[in-house]
C-alpha cells in the first residue's frame, strides 16, 4: 500500500517508529522500497555522497530533478520525498513554489523537504497552498551549516533548544507534515516530539523522535574514509565488498580467468568457416583499411 501523509500521522499516534532512508537512484529506490521503509528521501546529500562535493551546498535544480525522477520510477510503496537545494526556494514563494513544482511533476516526488524556520515559513505556506505537501528540516541544517558554526548538534542551551522548540511549532502551524530534527539533543527532541502533532524524524536526535532517517551510504558502509557522525551505525560494509568484487574481477581478467566459456556466444562451425573463408587468409595487419 502506498504510504501517504494521514498513514504517518496515524503511526505518530500509535506510536509506531516510521522509517526513512536516503536514495539516490534507481536500483537503490527499488532495493529500499522493497525492504519496506515508509518514506524515501531522494537528498541533497546527493551532493556529497554520489556528486563528490564537500558540503550540499552545489546541489542544482537539474541535478536533484533528475535524481529523484530515478529514484521515484522506482519506488512504489513508499512515499518519495524530493529535496528542494541550497537557492531553490530562498529567493521568492513563486521560485519555491516553481521549483518544488518541477521535482513533482518531472521528478515524480510525492512531497518535498526544505530546511529552515523563519523566512522558510512563508514558502511552507505558499507551497502547502499550492496543494503540496512539506517536510521541515531544523537542528542542523547542512545548507547553511556555516552560518552555524559547522557540522555540530544544536539546541544545546536552553535558549536554543527553545528557538528549536517555537520553529517547529510555526513549521507545524504553516503546514508541514512532518519535520527532520538533524543533531539535536534526545532529550530536546523528545519533548518537541511530544508536544506536535505531526510526526518528528530523527538523525543524531535519539530515540525519542516519530521515526529515523539515515543516508543509505552511511548505514551500508559506502563512505569515502572522512570521519562519521557518531550517530552513524553501520549495518553492512558494502564499500568493502564491491572493492573485493572488483579486485576479484580484475584479477580475473589479467589471469584469463574471465570471460570463461560460459560467458561467451558461439557461432556455427559452419557459419565460422565461412566467415574465415571470406575474410581469407592472413592476419589483420595483411588487409589494407580498403579492404574493409
Ligand atoms: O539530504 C539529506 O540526506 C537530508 C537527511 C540527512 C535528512 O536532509
Amino acid at each position: 500500500m502506498k504510504a501517504s501523509i494521514p498513514m504517518l500521522r496515524e503511526m505518530k499516534r500509535d506510536g509506531r517508529p516510521i522509517v526513512m532512508i536516503t536514495a539516490y537512484d534507481h536500483p537503490s529506490g527499488r532495493i529500499v522500497d522493497a525492504a519496506g521503509v515508509d518514506l524515501v528521501l531522494v537528498g541533497d546529500s546527493a551532493a556529497n555522497v554520489v556528486l563528490g562535493h564537500g558540503s550540499t551546498v552545489p546541489a542544482t535544480m537539474d541535478e536533484m530533478t533528475m535524481l529523484t525522477a530515478a529514484v521515484s520510477r522506482a519506488v512504489t510503496n513508499a512515499l518519495v520525498i524530493g529535496d528542494l537545494p541550497f537557492m531553490s526556494y530562498q529567493v521568492s514563494d513563486a521560485e519555491a513554489v516553481t521549483n518544488a513544482g518541477r521535482l513533482i511533476k518531472e521528478g515524480g516526488a510525492d512531497v518535498v523537504k526544505l530546511e529552515g524556520a523563519g523566512p522558510s515559513l512563508d514558502r511552507v505556506r505558499a507551497l502547502v497552498s499550492a496543494g503540496i505537501g512539506v517536510m521541515g528540516h531544523i537542528g542542523l541544517t547542512p545548507q547553511t551549516a556555516t552560518s552555524l558554526g559547522g557540522h555540530k548538534a544544536q539546541g544545546r542551551q536552553a535558549g536554543a533548544a527553545t528557538r528549536l522548540f517555537h520553529d517547529a511549532v510555526a513549521l507545524e502551524q504553516a503546514g508541514c507534515f512532518a519535520i527532520v530534527l538533524e543533531a539535536v539533543p534526545a532529550p530536546v527532541a523528545a519533548v518537541i516530539t511530544d508536544r506536535l502533532a505531526i510526526p518528528t524524524i530523527g538523525i543524531g536526535s535519539g530515540p525519542g523522535t516519530s521515526g529515523q532517517v539515515l543516508v543509505l551510504h552511511d548505514l551500508l558502509g559506502i563512505s569515502d574514509g572522512s570521519p562519521q557522525p557518531r550517530f552513524v551505525k553501520h549495518y553492512a560494509e558494502i564499500g568493502e565488498a564491491m572493492a573485493n568484487a572488483v579486485a576479484a574481477y580484475a584479477q580475473d581478467v589479467r589471469t584469463h580467468g574471465y570471460p570463461a566459456a560460459e560467458h561467451t556466444y558461439s557461432i556455427p562451425d559452419d557459419e565460422l568457416e565461412a566467415f574465415e573463408a571470406a575474410i581469407g587468409a592472413g592476419s589483420i595487419e595483411d588487409n589494407t583499411l580498403a579492404d574493409w
